[in-house]
């Protein structure tokens, strides 16, 4: 880093936002000699390394300011909101987000690892690898003497499925369904009986007995005797790491008798159970080609699914999947589909691998469920029923929002208010687990209208609360918008248009009144704005030092171009706000700013509560609704007067119908004076 102009405590905001995962403070720099990434970065060009992969909006693009445009290559898209900046040599999306430099885009366009990448780059421009630091250069060999012994072990365990003693396992593998060819490519032996047969075998072939045991092969004797094998009685998995090393085994039981029917390596410098998945490297290059990315719980079905054709197929190791796994998963696909056991605790790890993504969903990363017919697990679907059965439960794997309503709602009773209350509070609480502001919304947004639908449609279930009459949401949706308008909002619901316009306010307010963004800096901050454009251009305000509008503007336009700034004080709504109509009239900026602040941050809250106590509206009766209705249509009165005055108590007739009737006359109105969508399409025409 380092780079960027006015590097003052205020660009905070703009460097998190790019600095995200480009790979600051990662572990791999530690072999790589400081200046080694400055000196890379400034030799690429990003631009040209993006290139390879998008087509350039020529329209939009500004290639000798290095200011690129393309429709972004993470995510499905017509028009271009994927901007790279060459000159600092980062890249955002404006719609997905995505974010980062040369490395993490060659990173996640290649599917490869951070080394890996700057491999890739510093060949490119010329660049020499840098030969590890000793102690690096130590571990190194260190991990390579293990991964020699362990390829040592899985030629032995090979050998001896071949031999005599394999004749069990190869019986038993038979009937599993597992031919000779299958056996070669997962590399399956087996682990004799007897004590010290692997720990014989390497020590005639002079494996010293430290490294033996440092790879997990063998253990030590309490008993003071020689030390002996892990493994004894297994067919043997070999696990490779995603570069393919063997890094450790899994070891399944031939006797049923035995209390561990998967035994799994020890961990050791070369395998963090954590870290690593089932069949990863084969799995990645699979799903590279357009495989869906199937996560499995055990061996068995890795093999019996790849077997199939569903070649993308990977496993935990006997642990639940784990953060870093999941890291893992999102960087081969988006939505990896998790197939479990349609029993108990199939479910189980289901819900417990929702509560750990949860946290960490981002604009178009998810996880889809496929729950297998109860009692069977992939392995046993796919040789019961065949492929087309995977096939069909791989193409309805329920979106994890289904799988959270199901286990919220499901063998629940919601015959009580409290109970209700009780499952609204949950909700709430499993929302606001969502760090994504995006994602946050939409979840509400699915989740609300799954209760919705419970509670109206479920008689059995509600049935005492089931009102025949119609719902005041219904009853007062917002008036359909124009077509034209809606595009021109970007997917913000019609309810959003008003905040729109409070936005643009303040954003015009800050760029001709740059000294006022200091001062409120930390409202600014939390805010959010519902476009990209909006969204753009808050966070250059907030990355820099402007001493003019000029400067404001020229920063911003440099950003993402002139259009969002024309379209924006193009907006009457602007143009006849104070700070643009007396301009010098600093004090009545400030103020205009804290107001709509004030405004939005109201009305925000205020919607959030209206729709969530309307979907509550056949209750009303409840107390407790009518009060949140009162209070959030008190807290928008008292925005809309102005702060501070809060003299006149305010009052819910019925049902809170009056709240929901102001909004709509409030949102034709604003439709009808304000015409967003015109004056930015006039806005893009004038010169
Ligand atoms: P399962 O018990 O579901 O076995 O364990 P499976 O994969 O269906 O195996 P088969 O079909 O009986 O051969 C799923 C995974 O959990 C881990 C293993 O990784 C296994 O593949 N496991 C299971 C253990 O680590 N230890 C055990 O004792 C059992
Ligand atoms: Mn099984």
């Amino acid at each position: 880093m380092g780079r960027e102009r006015g590097g003052r405590f205020r660009a905070h905001a703009l460097r998190a936002m790019l600095d995200g995962g480009a790979g600051r403070g990662h572990i791999g720099h530690m072999s790589l000699p400081p200046g080694f990434l400055d000196e890379l970065r400034s030799r690429l060009s990003l631009a040209q390394v993006v290139g390879r992969k998008v087509v350039w909006d020529a329209r939009k693009s500004n290639q000798a300011r290095g200011d690129m445009w393309a429709p972004c290559p993470f995510h499905q898209e017509k028009t271009a909101s994927f901007h790279v900046d060459d000159q600092k040599g980062y890249y955002y999306c404006f719609g997905c987000h995505a974010k980062g430099d040369a490395i993490s885009f060659v990173r996640e366009t290649e599917n490869v690892s951070f080394l890996e990448a700057v491999e890739i780059l510093a060949r490119e421009v010329g660049m020499a690898m840098p030969a590890p630091d000793p102690a690096a250069r130590e571990k190194a060999d260190r991990r390579g003497q293990l991964v020699e012994v362990m390829e040592q072990a899985v030629r032995f365990y090979r050998l001896q499925l071949k031999t005599g003693a394999g004749v069990a396992a190869r019986d038993y593998l038979a009937g599993r369904g597992l031919g000779a060819e299958a056996l070669e490519r997962w590399e399956i032996g087996f682990a004799p009986e007897g004590w010290q047969g692997l720990w014989e075998h390497l020590r005639g072939r002079g494996v010293p007995e430290e490294l033996i045991l440092a790879a997990g092969l063998a253990r030590e004797s309490r008993k003071g005797g020689k030390p002996y094998d892990t493994f004894r009685g297994r067919i043997m998995f070999p696990i490779r790491d995603g570069r393919g090393r063997a890094i450790a085994f899994g070891g399944r039981a031939m006797d049923p008798g035995e209390s561990a029917k998967y035994l799994n390596s020890p961990e050791t410098l070369l395998f963090d159970k954590g870290r690593v998945l089932f069949n990863l490297a084969s799995a990645r290059a699979a799903a590279g080609k357009g495989a869906p990315l199937v996560v499995a719980e055990g061996y068995m079905d890795v093999i019996a699914l790849s077997e199939a054709g569903f070649e993308a197929a990977v496993a935990p190791l006997g642990t639940a999947v784990t953060e870093a796994q999941l890291r893992l998963l999102w960087r081969i696909a988006a939505e990896p589909v998790v197939a479990l056991d349609g029993d108990a605790a199939g479910l189980r790890a289901a819900y417990r691998l929702i509560d750990l993504a949860l946290p960490l969903l981002e604009a178009g990363r998810s996880l889809r469920f496929a729950l297998m017919p109860a009692g069977l697990d992939p392995d046993d679907l796919l040789r019961q029923q065949g492929r087309g059965a995977m096939q069909a439960m791989i193409a309805g794997a329920l979106p994890m929002v289904e799988l959270l309503w199901r286990r919220e709602s499901e063998g629940k009773s919601f015959d009580t208010p409290e109970r209700r209350a009780a499952l609204d509070r949950d909700l709430r609480n499993i929302i606001n687990k969502i760090a994504d502001p995006s994602i946050r919304s939409h979840y509400a947004q699915a989740l609300k209208e799954k209760r919705w639908e419970l509670f109206r449609s479920a008689p059995g279930r509600a049935g005492r609360f089931a009102n025949t009459a119609p719902r005041a949401s219904r009853k007062n949706a917002p008036a359909p918008v124009l077509p034209e308008t809606r595009a021109s909002l970007l997917a913000a619901g019609p309810e959003a248009v008003p905040e729109v316009l409070r936005e643009a306010v303040i954003l015009a307010t800050l760029i001709t009144h740059p000294a006022l963004i200091e001062a409120h800096l930390a409202r600014l901050e939390r805010l959010e704005m519902s476009t990209p454009d909006h969204r753009a251009m808050l966070a250059v305000l907030l990355a820099g030092e402007f001493a003019s509008p000029e400067a404001a503007r020229a920063a911003i336009t440099a950003e993402i171009g002139p259009d969002p700034l024309e379209k924006l004080f193009a907006l009457n709504h602007v143009r006849i706000a104070p700070p643009l109509a007396r301009p010098e009239d600093g004090e009545a900026a400030g103020q205009c700013l804290t107001e709509e602040l004030a405004k939005l941050e109201a009305e925000r809250g205020a919607r959030r509560e209206t729709e969530e106590a309307s979907a509550d509206l056949p209750e009303a009766s409840d107390e407790g609704l009518t009060w949140r209705l009162a209070q959030a249509a008190a807290a928008r009165e008292r925005a809309r007067r102005g702060l501070g005055e809060d003299r006149t108590a305010f009052e819910v007739a019925d049902s809170g119908a009056l709240v929901d009737r102001s909004e709509r006359e409030r949102l034709e109105r604003l439709l009808n004076e304000i015409e967003y969508a015109k004056s930015g399409k006039k806005g893009r025409k004038r010169p």
